[in-house]
């Protein structure tokens, strides 16, 4: 059993967790800053740092206690090391360094991206165990306990299991729109990415135009319940036959049509409505052409856009692959998925030296190869 303590503070949530054997999550806690930067519509960099400092020790004593483990029954401490904010990455690596040097244990650094890939080997946390369980006669609501259960699908219906290689990533955040080749723990080929803006970085932008809540993604999911996908004929950036993605056409085809309208009059849910099903549509058909191409045996949904029940659903039914998404509080940014990622690096050796620096523009073909 080799338990490690993942940290991570790449952007917006301070986040620790311990995960056992890279599946089994004992404790994860995420401290949102979302409330603080909801004021100024995005991100701000300094004030992300400074809540960091702020968070990160009870973050990490909490994930610590949550899991009812002592320091000395860990194995290793992991932690994002880029891409990301610099000033908010320095929060995280420096408390990592803190930690392993005073209990003398290894130091990992772990690619954010990848720990986003990662979130599919980790198992669902099982639910709070009711104080009272009631009796059903024999076995009760504890079966579920720790049970392998497989990564679950949306949609579809497909169910996958285990993880068999290669696989197709589309990794969708709000710094990064993905396409990746996964032929072995660590070996990755990038397909193609985003020319622009990322995913999420375009659902916040929109959401902004909309006039709705931050964070974008989930405001516009919320809104184009309500909306008709085809009220509005929105541009899809094909690119001819690459993997690669645009968004910027379709944020102004949003704007110029926002403009259109007084004040008050747009018609906000049949916009968000239209939007989503435009950037779901091009998600799905390049991923679903680039594991065609590559004979990928699966598709790999994560990060944060990856939460999205259309493109859950569509991918899922688009695709005659089986479809892997983490579980909804597991595609945005938390730590599980940094110990998770880590546990398969450090059974192959992989280890940081106290040296290891913050890499913002971090690249993950350029993360050290293992496996
Ligand atoms: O992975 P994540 O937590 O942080 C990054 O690594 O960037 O992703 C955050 C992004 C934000 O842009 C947010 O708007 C988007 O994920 N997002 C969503 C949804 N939930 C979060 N986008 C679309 N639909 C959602 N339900
Ligand atoms: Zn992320």
């Amino acid at each position: 059993m080799t338990l490690i303590l993942g940290i991570e503070t790449s952007c917006d949530e301070t986040a620790a967790a311990v995960v056992e054997d890279g599946q089994r999550i004992i404790s994860s806690v995420v401290a949102s800053q979302i409330d603080i930067h909801r004021r100024y519509g995005g991100v701000f960099p300094e004030v992300a740092s400074r809540q960091h400092v702020l968070s990160i020790t009870p973050v990490i004593e909490e994930a610590i206690v949550e899991a009812r483990v002592s320091w000395d029954d860990l194995e290793a401490v992991a932690v994002t090391y880029g891409p990301g904010l610099a000033g908010s990455l320095l929060v995280g690596v420096n408390a990592a360094k803190g930690i392993a040097l005073g209990c003398g244990l290894p130091l990992l650094g772990i690619n954010h991206i990848e720990a986003h890939i990662y979130a599919n080997w980790l198992l669902p946390l099982p639910p709070p165990a009711p104080l009272n369980p009631p009796n059903f006669g024999g076995k009760g609501g504890e079966e579920k306990r720790g049970r392998l259960l497989p990564p679950p699908q949306s949609g579809g219906g497909k169910r996958g299991g285990s993880i068999v290689f290669p696989v197709l990533c589309l990794v969708v955040s709000g710094g990064h729109t993905e396409l990746i080749l996964m032929s072995g723990h660590g070996r990755y080929q990038r397909l193609g990415g985003s020319l622009d803006d990322a995913a999420g970085e375009a659902f916040d932008k929109v959401g902004r135009l909309l006039g709705l809540d931050y964070p974008g993604g989930p405001a516009i999911e919320r809104a184009a319940k309500y909306g008709d996908p085809t009220a509005f004929d929105l541009p899809r950036a094909w690119l001819g036959d690459s993997y690669n993605f645009s968004f910027s056409g379709l944020k102004t085809a949003v704007l110029r049509t926002v403009q259109q309208y007084e004040e008050g009059k747009v018609p906000v849910v049949d916009l968000a409505a239209s939007f989503q099903a435009a950037v779901v549509d091009v998600l799905v058909e390049k991923a679903k052409r680039a594991a065609h191409e590559y004979h990928a045996t699966q598709i790999l949904l994560s990060g944060g856009v990856a939460a999205n029940k259309l493109l859950r659903q569509e991918m899922a039914g688009r695709s005659d692959l089986p479809v892997l998404c983490p579980p909804i509080s597991l595609c945005t940014d938390n730590a599980a998925m940094i110990a998770g990622a880590a546990y398969f690096r450090y059974q192959a050796g992989y280890r940081s030296g106290w040296d290891l620096d913050v890499i913002p523009n971090l690249k993950l073909t350029s993360a050290t190869q293992f496996g």
